[in-house]
């Protein structure tokens, strides 16, 4: 008889799956559309107070015709304030869907987040965001936390002039403002991001700008209600190296004037290295390595992390080939329960081939999550 493949799933299976999903769907969807929920529910308590966020053991997953994908698998970090936490990955790791999960922007109804809590900082009080209901959520989203997304032309809207984008965004935090002081903050606004001829580009349509320009603009949304956090996701990937640049000050000095933290998602290091306080490395959903970013770029420890170190090119330094990790990442549907990167690691050891690592730490903020250092956190990184 051949070999019955893993992979394949029958028509009957699907259904079955899929309205097993339905149920589970239907009944975490009802809990964030409900209206009229006291805040008492979502009220918490922030571990340290000087975090804006503190993700702890969070688990998102999207539930769809072929099984479960758990694309956060019990993330923990925290975004201190006023510093940016750069989160690095190779494509699919999950970091996207961390951020959406502390905007309430999953695809709903099959991407849920499952358990777990997403503590937010608001000065005086604190939310977990993880039981908020969306009505709730939308006072929040834009005005204490906002995204600054990949590609400007999707987060803009073409048939809308720039102007009514932004006033759009400061009426709906601040209805009390009359329209004279809505659009002299859009143009604030703009001038802010270094966009010369402000009252020209408010009356512009997104297609009449450059790509730069517009970048710019989606920076300017995101900073217009003065946000204690900001996520960029992937800001500079769609721009050329010196627009990069500019952005990428830009990002830095606006955080230093509105004293905000921001959230870096990136799969390039030399951006991470430029500007984040801390570094989180995820791989399969799950924080591999995470601490100051001196730490993990000069003394990197998780294996997932030091091939990512190799495997990017360094001015000055010969080599025949550029080291790439071999293999791939595991099924996000059937994730293995022992160390995720165990059938690509070549350092493996004898304990690899139990459950999955815990944290361990080599140093107060720098933790690692593999079996190499249990017993010897100190034990050098790249021998
Ligand atoms: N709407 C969805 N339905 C099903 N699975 C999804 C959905 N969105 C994301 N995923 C899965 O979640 C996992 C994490 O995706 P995510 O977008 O967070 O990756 P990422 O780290 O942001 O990657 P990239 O660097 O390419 O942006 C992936 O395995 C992806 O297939
Ligand atoms: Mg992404």
């Amino acid at each position: 008889m051949a070999k019955k493949n893993s992979n394949f799933i029958s028509a009957r299976e699907s259904r079955r799956i899929s309205k097993a999903n339905a149920k589970i769907t239907k009944k975490l969807d009802d809990k964030l559309n409900r209206k009229h929920v006291s805040e008492s529910e979502y009220l918490t308590k922030m571990h340290d107070e000087g975090n804006v966020v503190e993700f702890d053991d969070l688990h998102t997953c999207f539930f769809t015709d072929v099984g479960t994908v758990k694309a956060v698998d019990g993330v923990s970090f925290n975004v201190p304030v006023g510093k940016t936490v750069g989160i690095v990955g190779e494509s699919g790791c999950g970091k996207s869907v961390t951020s959406l999960s502390l905007m309430q922007l999953l695809q709903r109804p099959s991407g849920q987040i499952v358990s777990g809590e997403i503590r937010l900082n608001l000065g005086d009080k604190a939310y977990d965001v993880a039981q908020m209901p969306i009505k709730a959520m939308e006072k929040i989203r834009g005005n204490v936390v906002s995204m600054i997304f990949q590609e400007p032309m999707t987060s803009l809207n073409p048939v809308f002039r720039i102007g009514f984008q932004l006033d759009e965004i400061i009426k709906l935090h601040n209805p009390e403002l009359s329209d004279e002081d809505v659009k002299q903050r859009s143009v604030d606004a703009i001038k802010m991001v270094g966009i010369p001829d402000a009252e020209g580009i408010y009356n512009r349509y997104p297609h009449e700008l450059s790509g730069g320009m517009r970048q710019r603009i989606v920076i300017a949304m995101a900073l217009v209600c003065n946000p204690r956090l900001i996520i960029a996701d992937e800001p500079t990937t769609a721009l050329d190296v010196t627009i990069q640049a500019q952005i990428l000050e830009l990002l830095r000095k606006l955080k230093g004037e509105i004293n905000a933290s921001i959230m870096l998602i990136t799969h390039d290091l030399g951006v991470i290295a430029e500007m984040a306080d801390y570094v989180v490395v995820m791989y399969a959903g799950r924080v591999v390595e995470k601490g100051l970013a001196n730490e993990v770029f000069l003394d990197p420890r998780h294996p997932y992390t030091i091939g990512l170190m190799e495997s990017k090119p360094v001015i000055n330094k010969t080599v025949d080939r550029l080291y790439s990790i071999p293999g791939s990442v595991p099924n996000p549907v059937n994730m293995p329960d022992y160390c995720y990167f165990r059938d690509r690691c070549e350092k493996c050891v004898e304990k690899c081939k139990g459950e999955y690592p815990p944290e361990i730490h080599v140093t107060d903020t720098h933790i690692v999550s593999c079996w190499r250092y249990l017993d010897d956190p100190n034990r050098g990184g790249n021998e």
